[in-house]
């Protein structure tokens, strides 16, 4: 296979059961938009079921649709800003919304009615309301329009991830300052603030529901190794040495001749790109494995190859062989931390034309 990226179910299934034992009766509502962080919604969406999760979320109509079009059930909550076609989308679907203007909860009851959940903006500084009041207002209206369901109370936390920091604990006692009284109103409505660092990180943030996403796909929250938070990464990305070719003192391989042979090496050619979401940004500036060794990948990385420095011994590689870009002993944190990015945005960022293979613990999914 040209490039591939395999995608191990059974790993999903314990994160899942893994973050589940944190919760002291919270439910899981695992979070796949953006095609399951990369990694296939639909496939990443019945694992999680499976391991444990109750409620899925998305953050576009479309991927509600999709879910609901491969034939899962159960509850999905669409968490993004909703245009008028959207929203007809999420509730034809069958999802519950977010709203935190009382023009959405008008249009949901004009369009038959829906399940709402109340967004207050505690700190994110996205969506949601940062008006208290008007948060209740729209709560209110929710809970007394014919058809409507007030169904949740929520937030979203924007520095769980930054161990010791202060802001989550003022965006916490924000959020129970309005949202608990308002329970007290309007029993049986959830509350829910937890995504992955605030689960792993306070108890106090989980409330009826937590909102994992990346540690269900064996990511670490937190950009260090996803072992110390006991999750499994889910992902390997792996294409193959297609050429293997000597490369003597001063010759140069790739675009714009980046790589200049110091000395006489033997340099492979693999076949993955940024076409496939190798960003070009790993120019010169990342290691593979083959045959549980590492290489530096060496030249600039063009759309559809990069090459790799083998060494004047070409390391006994031969053309076949198959090249791990992500996989055990080279996590996508690490590539994460070579683009200053997070590991969110490296399985994001795959590409359509790496053929996803869900499989588990090796056998065919
Ligand atoms: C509103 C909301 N909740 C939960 C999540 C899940 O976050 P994480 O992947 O960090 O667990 C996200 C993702 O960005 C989100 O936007």
């Amino acid at each position: 296979m040209r490039a591939l990226a395999r995608v191990n179910l059974a790993a999903i299934e314990r994160n899942v059961r893994r973050l589940h034992r944190e919760l002291d009766g919270a439910e899981l509502c695992a979070v796949v938009k953006a095609d399951g962080y990369g990694h296939g919604a639909v496939t990443a969406a019945r694992a999680a079921l499976e391991g444990g999760a109750t409620w899925l979320a998305v953050a576009a109509a479309a991927e509600a649709t999709a879910l609901r079009d491969a034939g899962i059930g159960g509850r999905v909550l669409v968490m993004g800003a909703l245009t008028p076609d959207d929203l007809d989308a999420a509730l034809v679907a069958d999802a519950d919304v977010v709203a935190w203007r009382e023009d959405t909860v008008e249009a949901i009851g004009e369009r038959g009615g829906g399940r709402v959940h109340v967004k207050l903006d505690t700190g994110m500084g996205r969506l949601g309301t940062r008006d208290a009041e008007q948060a209740t207002r729209v709560a209110e209206l929710a809970a007394s329009t014919a058809g409507v369901q007030l169904a949740g109370l929520m937030t979203h936390f924007a520095t769980a991830d930054e161990a010791g920091d202060a802001f989550l604990g003022e965006q916490l006692e924000r959020f129970r300052a309005w949202a608990l009284p308002l329970r007290e109103r309007f029993p049986g409505t959830l509350l829910h603030a937890a995504n992955s660092a605030a689960l792993l990180r306070d108890r106090a943030t989980h409330f009826d529901l937590v909102r994992p996403g990346v540690a269900i796909y064996g990511l670490d929250p937190f950009q260090r190794d996803a072992a110390t938070q006991g999750l499994e990464p889910v992902l390997e990305l792996s294409s193959y040495v297609a050429e293997v070719k000597r490369c003597a003192a001063g010759e140069s391989a790739g675009y714009g001749r980046r790589f200049v042979a110091p000395s006489d090496t033997v340099l492979a050619t693999v076949p993955i790109g940024y076409g496939d979401g190798v960003r070009r940004a790993l120019t010169n500036n990342a290691d593979v494995l083959i045959d549980g060794r590492r290489f530096p990948l060496v030249g600039t990385v063009s759309m559809d190859n990069l090459t790799v420095d083998l060494g004047p011994d070409a390391g006994g590689v031969s053309r076949g062989d198959e090249v791990l870009l992500i996989g055990p002993g080279l996590p996508a944190e690490e590539m994460a931390g070579r683009l200053q990015t997070i590991n969110y945005e490296v399985t994001c960022g795959l590409t359509p034309r790496v053929p996803r293979r869900p499989h588990r613990d090796g056998a065919p999914a």
